[in-house]
């Protein structure tokens, strides 16, 4: 029997015990990280190193950096996630990997660890999609939630609202046209010569601000339930350098909080505008930019004032981690979706088809 052949065989007996443990692999960015889950829910261990101090001198993430770094990390990460879990690599059920989307050097890495550990012990291999990773954090801290549920997926790369119909069937009702939330944040950031990421800075400098100080535009978009940051972020930064040519004092709080006010309430009117006319019984946050202090109690408010739930993931678990990739690959493993080992990195791979 070949890898995969033996994978089938392995997964049917899978099927039917009681728990599964999975050992997950994220690699996508700039965290290397790795995590074993049991049954999609519960978090055994979950070890992440982020390269922040290594991008953070050149203001944005560096690709080649970024895999080199991996490279140097994953086994460590690995390791560290077995043992925290008290186990052996011979002892989790099957390996989990991130295989995109995300930067290509960068997702090769743990596919490659992956694939290597996966053959090595002779355990069914599963690649997950980096964006179902951030919505199954929500799993991880609400061990109630099913769907379906309406997920806002913000991140550094993607600002997207999904309907998640069943495990592993999403819908997307609106995305943003250009960028991404989280990248706007960070562009904004920079002007106020706030270090990179300067989503987190950015956040906490806000809540000492006036977010009426600098009045911005509310972008209109095709979509109903669609997003567009660019040009926010365009009249953001043209408004700050217009206010410093002139002297005038605006204090960086009152432009940070006005920025994120703006943000925030195109985040919060779009996906409540989409709850109320689809009639959304559920809400949940994920991605890095969920952890945004502002967002979360927006979107807490206007979701009791409509009257139905909103789930959070734990702030530990809204950044970038591979716990999150083995609460998804264990729902695709229960669909006996596994992979051979010709799994590629795929830095384009989308959640929907
Ligand atoms: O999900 P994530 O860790 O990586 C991607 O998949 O992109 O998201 C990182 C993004 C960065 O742009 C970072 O600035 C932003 O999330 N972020 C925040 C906050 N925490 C992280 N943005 C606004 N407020 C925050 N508190
Ligand atoms: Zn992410």
């Amino acid at each position: 029997m070949n890898y995969l052949e033996q994978s089938r065989a392995a997964l049917k007996q899978l099927q039917t015990r009681e728990h599964i443990r999975i050992l997950a692999v994220e690699s996508s960015c700039d965290e290397t990280a790795a995590a074993v889950v049991e049954d999609g829910r519960r978090i055994l261990s979950n070890a992440v190193f982020t390269q922040i101090d290594l991008h953070a001198l050149y203001g944005g993430v560096v690709p080649e950096i970024a895999s080199r770094a991996h490279v140097e990390k994953v086994d460590r990460m690995v390791d560290q996630a077995l043992k925290d879990a008290g186990m052996t690599l011979h002892e989790v059920d099957a390996v989990a990997v991130t295989c995109g989307p995300g930067l290509v050097g960068a997702l090769l890495v743990g596919v490659s660890c992956a694939k290597a550990l996966a053959f090595a012990a002779n355990k069914p291999l599963i690649g997950v999609n980096h964006i179902e990773g951030h919505i199954c954090a929500n799993f991880l801290t609400h061990p109630d939630l099913r769907p379906p549920f309406a997920c806002l997926v913000v991140s550094g790369g993607h600002s997207h609202l999904f309907s998640v119909e069943d495990y592993g069937v999403f819908r997307i009702l609106g995305q943003t046209q250009d960028d991404a939330a989280g990248e706007a944040f960070d562009k904004a950031a920079r002007v106020l010569n706030i270090p990179y990421p300067g989503g987190p800075l950015l956040d906490k400098l806000s809540e000492e601000g006036d977010p009426h100080a600098l009045p911005l535009p509310r972008p209109k978009t095709e979509g109903r339930y669609d997003y567009s940051f660019s040009g926010l972020k365009t009249a953001f930064i043209n408004a700050v350098h217009n206010a410093r040519q002139k002297g005038e004092e605006i204090r960086d709080a009152d432009l940070a909080a006005s920025f994120r006010a703006a943000v925030v309430s195109q985040l919060t009117d779009r996906a409540m505008l989409a709850a109320k006319e689809l009639g959304l019984s559920k809400m949940a946050l994920a991605g890095g930019v969920s952890a945004n202090r502002l967002l979360r109690r927006e979107m807490q408010r206007a979701c009791d004032e409509m009257g139905i739930p909103l789930y959070m993931p734990a702030l530990s678990l809204c950044g970038d981690n591979a716990a999150m990739i083995g609460s998804a690959a264990y729902y695709h493993l229960l669909r006996g979706e596994i992979a051979g080992l010709e799994l590629n990195a795929r830095p384009a791979l989308r959640l929907t088809v």
